[in-house]
């Protein structure tokens, strides 16, 4: 990369190609997250050529700090080179066979000493997909069809068929998701419950006994939930004798190189993962006890490209990495650095507005009483103006270091005067210069 963050000029190659997506691929990007109207739509990068540590360069030849972290997939940079060498002399011996390769029981062994639920596991290349194969094992083992569900889970039909009941996904994906070529037939199979609220799911356990299957949840994402919540979970679990499954795609291997549950103290029957177990590799793992899992060997569960070696070279050699690094601590120590420093800037400006939520995955949230969605906008039309891909939530990798703070800090202390001042002078609306934001993922951010 030959440019630096000072020299952003205009994403104007990135809306021409975007336009052009537009009439050749429906919904012109295939991650509804990669959408430039999820950012600062004119001014956040849509196309990007090449990737290196914490910053990438777009097809404008600007380059970015990026704190979206390939949308969480990231976890020790881009390029490192540790797992691309991996993954190169994979490729010299091939990268799938007509048989399987030794190399899906080393993961497997891996996987299996260092996650506490884990006794078998299954692969796949993403996290909806990993968590379709979840579903399918609950309801194979128990014999059941319900999902009672919290969060979000991909896009298969079974997570999606809650919008067949109106408003299923508006608090846990986005609101207005119209379930458009998922059958009707699913209706009331997959149901959301409130996150962090044990009397809510009781109710629905109780409503559905004996036609409960698995309880699907993200454990967290940016709030750890009230003391004692995820265990009220699992004695519900135990009491309605159906599986808990943690949705770990989202947290991944940020919080502990073990993922969440060694930090929750908490362990589900089934976990799911993606993301940040390949480093940007196609990769998805599902994990859990034998009794759980050991029935899906008499399911149809089957895919050609689940034992590609790239994914599961990528896998091992992260996961490695990530142990012998000490990735968590570095994440976590910039993590906080991030928050502390942002609240600091937030008070200096005086902004109705807090940086919280976990090290490894915090946010920024304007007051509740100002327009946020104006706000929100123009921070990320700013930011990206000063080089910085960011939303208003932030998946730290190990990448970022002192540089890329500070580089971040000072394009924030120029944002915060602009949104100060705007609100002083009450033209918020005038200086958006973008397509304020519409679809936000809400999830369990709180
Ligand atoms: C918690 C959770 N589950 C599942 C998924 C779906 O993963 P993928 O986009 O790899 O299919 C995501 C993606 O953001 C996620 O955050």
């Amino acid at each position: 990369m030959d440019r630096d963050n000072s020299d952003f000029t205009s994403v104007a190659k990135s809306m021409e190609l975007y336009h052009q997506a537009t009439r050749l691929i429906p919904g012109a990007t295939q991650l509804i997250s990669r959408r430039p109207t999820r950012y600062a739509y004119g001014f956040s990068p849509a196309y990007a050529v090449a990737g290196k540590g914490s910053r990438f360069t777009d097809v404008d030849g600007n380059v970015f700090i990026d704190w979206v972290s390939g949308i969480g997939a990231t976890i020790l940079g881009y390029c490192d080179p540790i797992v691309d060498d991996a993954v190169k002399r994979q490729i010299d011996s091939g990268t799938m066979y007509s048989v399987s390769h030794p190399i899906e029981l080393e993961l497997a062994e891996l996987l299996i000493n260092r996650i506490p639920c884990a006794e078998m596991v299954r692969f796949a290349k993403g996290g909806g997909d990993a968590c379709a194969v979840a579903i399918r094992i609950a309801r194979g083992t128990t014999g059941k069809d319900t999902i009672l569900f919290s969060g979000y889970h991909g896009w298969h039909d079974w997570y999606l068929a809650a919008n067949h009941d109106a408003g299923g996904l508006d608090s846990h994906l986005f609101p207005g998701i119209d379930p458009i070529g998922v059958p009707k037939a699913l209706t009331k199979t997959a149901i959301p419950f409130a996150y962090d609220d044990l009397d809510s799911l009781s109710v629905l356990l109780d409503a559905h006994q004996h036609e409960v299957a698995a309880i699907m949840m993200e454990p967290l994402r940016s709030e750890f939930p009230s003391n004692g919540y995820l265990q009220g979970v699992r004695n519900l679990a135990d009491k309605y004798g159906v599986l808990l499954i943690f949705d770990e795609v989202s947290t991944g291997f940020r919080p502990t190189s073990a993922g969440i549950q060694p930090l929750v103290n908490v362990q589900p029957d089934i976990a799911v993962f993606a993301k940040s177990i390949s480093n940007g590799y196609p990769m998805g793992a599902v994990v859990g006890t034998r009794e759980a899992m050991e029935p899906a060997a008499q399911m149809f569960i089957s895919s050609t490209y689940w034992s590609d070696t790239i994914g599961i070279r990528a896998a091992i050699t992260t996961l490695e990495e990530i142990e012998k690094r000490e990735t968590t601590k570095t994440i976590h120590k910039i993590g906080q650095q991030l928050k502390v420093a942002v609240n600091t800037l937030l008070q200096d400006y005086s902004l109705p507005a807090t940086c919280s939520g976990v090290d490894w995955h915090p946010y920024l949230h304007f007051d509740a009483g100002h327009d946020t969605r104006l706000l929100n906008s123009l921070f990320i039309q700013e930011m990206a103006k000063r080089s910085v891909h960011m939303g208003t939530s932030f998946y730290i990798n190990e990448a970022h270091g002192e540089t890329e703070l500070e580089e971040t800090l000072s394009a924030m202390r120029d944002v915060f005067l602009i949104i100060r001042n705007a609100l002083d002078a009450e033209i918020l609306p005038d200086l958006i210069e973008t397509i304020p934001q519409v679809d936000l993922f809400r999830r369990l951010v709180k």
